[in-house]
């Protein structure tokens, strides 16, 4: 039987990141690498520091070509199949510092035909509405909106339809079912969906006519796509899309992924206080049976949802990230006041991603661009 298995469309298993890496034929993301950005950025992101950002694709030579004068520009993506989650919000939450730092574009797609098509039940009308909807939580993390395009593709087909069409072209089924393993019973459109999803990797080279490298941040899971753009390219002598992957934040029932095919075990950022509560208080924790042996033998954070809420997003501070890793394994933190205190941070977060969320609604058109 399968270990697991990593595609854009599931994600199930006992994720081995290395194995990925090797099966994918990524690189990691070494010390020299960071060292790199960090020369070029002043700092590193907590997300790069602590290697939730682990894999990449040529990022050593996008950051080599900037040196040289060698402009890049970002971009990434959402499917718009129903509420964000925080697990989507981690290569968004990097992308944003990546913005900031280098001063550079960001297109960004949402790719409400890849819903529509790949989700037996999902209307193309309902993946559009949450498109808007998703759109919002977008801008609310702040992104330059002089500096970024948003496009939903049902609305920018035109811009992207000539791309995904040379892309296609050197795309033969055999290659598409080796890559994402689909089967005959797959409607054609799934089929054609990986030449939209790479035309934006190529659609400033295109604009520019000159030299622009692309550097696209994403889960490992969205990897199977761009190998395939990236091995277009070369035959369509468009520059190589680079890549920077990250971990998958975790679910709170204890498996490896964060999903919305998993709703009690996953945050949206639409949730409530009292859902949040509920949701926290249910989650798999690396706590002893009975707090006499916890106090004794101490929990343990590795195998804790909970405490993979401070790894992955509410305590950038690295000091008190190991203050709380230590207070739990030595028997000093129960899970209970560990529970309530995430509870604090999650629903002072998501109050002010509520917030910026309302203000984003009058600033749609600042960002988005359609046909
Ligand atoms: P989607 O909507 O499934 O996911 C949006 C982004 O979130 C990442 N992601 C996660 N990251 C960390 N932890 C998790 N638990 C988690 N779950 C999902 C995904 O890797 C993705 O980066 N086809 C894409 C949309 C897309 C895209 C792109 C994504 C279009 N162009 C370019 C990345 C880059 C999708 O359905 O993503």
């Amino acid at each position: 039987m399968e270990e697991f298995v990593v595609t854009p469309w599931e994600v199930r298993g006992k994720i081995n990141y290395d194995k990925l890496v090797k099966n994918f034929g990524t690189k990691y993301i070494d010390e020299s690498l960071l060292q790199k950005i960090k020369k070029l950025t002043g700092d590193l992101h907590f997300l790069l520091r602590r290697k939730i950002f682990y894999s990449h694709r040529d990022l050593d030579k996008l950051l080599n070509d900037y040196e040289r004068g060698i402009p890049f520009y970002l971009y990434t993506g959402r499917g718009p199949s129903g509420h964000v989650h925080l697990g989507h919000l981690i290569p968004w939450i990097l992308t944003k510092w990546l913005q900031d730092r280098f001063n550079v574009k960001l297109l960004f797609q949402i790719t409400d035909d890849e819903k529509f098509l790949f989700k037996k039940t999902l209307s193309l009308e309902d993946a559009l509405n949450y498109a808007y909807d998703n759109i919002l939580d977008i801008i609310a993390l702040g992104f330059d909106h002089r500096k970024t395009e948003i496009f939903i593709d049902t609305e920018y087909i035109k811009s992207l339809y000539k791309i995904a069409l040379k892309v296609a072209k050197h795309l033969t089924y055999s290659t598409v079912k080796a890559a994402f393993g689909f089967d005959s019973s797959y409607n054609i459109g799934a089929i054609f969906f990986t030449a939209i999803q790479s035309a934006p990797a190529f659609i400033e080279y295109e604009r520019n006519k000159r030299l622009i490298n692309c550097l696209i941040p994403c889960a490992i899971d969205q990897d199977p796509h761009f190998r395939l753009t990236r091995d277009v390219a070369k035959v369509l002598k468009y520059p190589k899309p680079c890549l920077i992957h990250s971990k998958f934040f975790p679910s709170l029932s204890g498996l490896d992924k964060m999903s919305s095919s998993e709703e009690v075990s996953c945050i949206y950022v639409t949730d409530d206080e009292e859902l949040v509560r509920k949701k926290i208080w249910k989650a798999v924790t690396g706590g002893r049976g009975t707090v006499k042996e916890q106090r004794e033998k101490g929990g343990i954070p590795k195998n804790c949802s909970i405490f993979m809420y401070y790894y992955y997003l509410f305590e950038p501070d690295d000091n008190k990230l190991r203050e709380i890793e230590n207070k739990c394994k030595n028997g000093e933190l129960l899970c209970g006041d560990c529970k309530e205190d995430l509870i604090l941070r999650i629903n002072k977060f998501l109050k002010e991603h509520r917030k910026k969320r309302e203000k984003a609604k009058d600033l749609i058109d600042k960002y988005l661009v359609r046909d």
